[in-house]
């Protein structure tokens, strides 16, 4: 099935060997049946994944430097002021692995306060910002083996070519809000198997908070987070031959308060017909498709989580606003 295959994890390298043209087909694959079901389901809904190709992850760059957004300033300023704490915790760990790494911008600040390290192995879904964090830390950090891979976090997988020892793995950005607490859970528990005993685990998460700082982090006055939300429309009239009208779809981000969680839809401005692959789908006006979550924590529940997956909560350093929490978790 094409979306087992996207699920491998090939060794991003520049040349296009014929396992990366492999896992790009099938990723391909994958997203086409991912529309297809995600628009004909009731309601309707695209995993968040797909926000992530080379457009998007350019546009969340950008919403990464936006004032309303307080999650990468906060999370950053926190690994500067707790780095040597970390490293009390971890200080001898030669492997570093990271879950959505992104453009690894915040890694810096964790390597440098590592000087153990010697691999760092960055896994992310969105080849292109992926491949030039590689380059860019590896110019950055002389001494540091780089070894990117491409490819969905959320599966089960082994390091391939990891060295032996114990690991250091980080997973920032709240990412892991942006799973339902069933797969935080079922992710932790594979991250455990993945990393292995005498491991630890760094996961910046965001803390519950007022609606009137939240809200806006998610839907910011440029409209930078409504373009990166209406690319994934683009994306679609773009790999799948899709014909959406992005001027006639509106990004809408609420706090759902049962839940905890912010939701981030894509709402139709009209009663309208789309093609997508072939396939007719009608939308009526309001209608909407549901394309992430992003939960919140207070560190208790997060703890919480963390235990039943597993992992010994250690520490949880909280910013001096109350915005965010990096927690340590290890494996003994
Ligand atoms: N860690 C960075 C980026 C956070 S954005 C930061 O804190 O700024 C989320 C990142 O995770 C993106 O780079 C996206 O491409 C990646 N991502 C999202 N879902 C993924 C998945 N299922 N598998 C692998 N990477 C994923
Ligand atoms: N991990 C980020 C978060 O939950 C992802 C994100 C930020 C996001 N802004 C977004 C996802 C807007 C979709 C739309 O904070």
């Amino acid at each position: 099935m094409a979306s087992d295959i996207s699920s491998l994890l090939t060794e991003g390298r520049p040349s296009a060997s014929a396992a990366n043209r492999a896992r790009r087909a099938a990723e391909t694959a994958a997203f086409a049946e991912a529309v297809l079901d995600g628009l004909a389901r009731r309601p309707r809904s695209i995993p968040s994944r797909f926000l992530y190709d080379a457009a998007g992850s350019v546009l969340f760059e950008e919403i990464t430097k936006l004032k309303e957004y307080y999650p990468t300033r906060t999370e950053t300023k926190m690994l500067e002021t707790f780095g040597a704490e970390i490293a009390e915790h971890v200080g001898d760990t030669e492997t570093l692995v990271e879950f959505g790494s992104g453009s690894s911008r915040k890694t810096s600040l964790l390597i440098d306060a590592l000087p153990s390290l010697d691999t760092y192995i960055p896994i992310d879904v969105s080849e292109d910002v992926l491949m030039d964090a590689a380059k860019r830390l590896s110019g950055k950090h002389p001494g540091l083996t780089v070894r990117p891979l491409v490819g969905d976090f959320t599966r089960r997988r082994t390091l391939i070519g990891a060295p032996r020892g114990d690991k250091l793995g980080f997973f920032s950005g709240s990412t892991i809000g942006n799973l339902t607490h069933k797969e935080a859970k079922t992710f932790l528990e594979n991250a455990a198997r993945l990393l292995g005993q005498g491991s630890a685990f760094l996961i910046g998460v965001d803390l519950k908070k007022s609606l009137d700082v939240l809200i806006p982090a998610y839907d910011d006055e440029d409209g930078v987070t409504a373009a990166f939300s209406l690319n994934l429309l683009s994306r679609i009239n773009r790999e799948l031959d899709g014909d959406f009208d992005t001027a006639r779809f509106a990004h809408v981000a609420l706090y759902n308060a049962d839940k905890g969680r912010i939701e981030i839809y894509l709402k139709s401005l009209a009663d309208q017909k789309v093609h997508v692959l072939g396939r007719r789908f009608t939308f009526s006006t309001g209608e909407r498709i549901h394309t992430e979550n992003s939960h919140k924590y207070t560190v208790a529940e997060f703890q919480e989580l963390a235990h039943s997956s597993g992992w010994r909560p250690v520490t949880a350093w909280i910013d001096e606003d109350d915005l965010f929490s990096l927690h340590l978790l290890q494996l003994s």
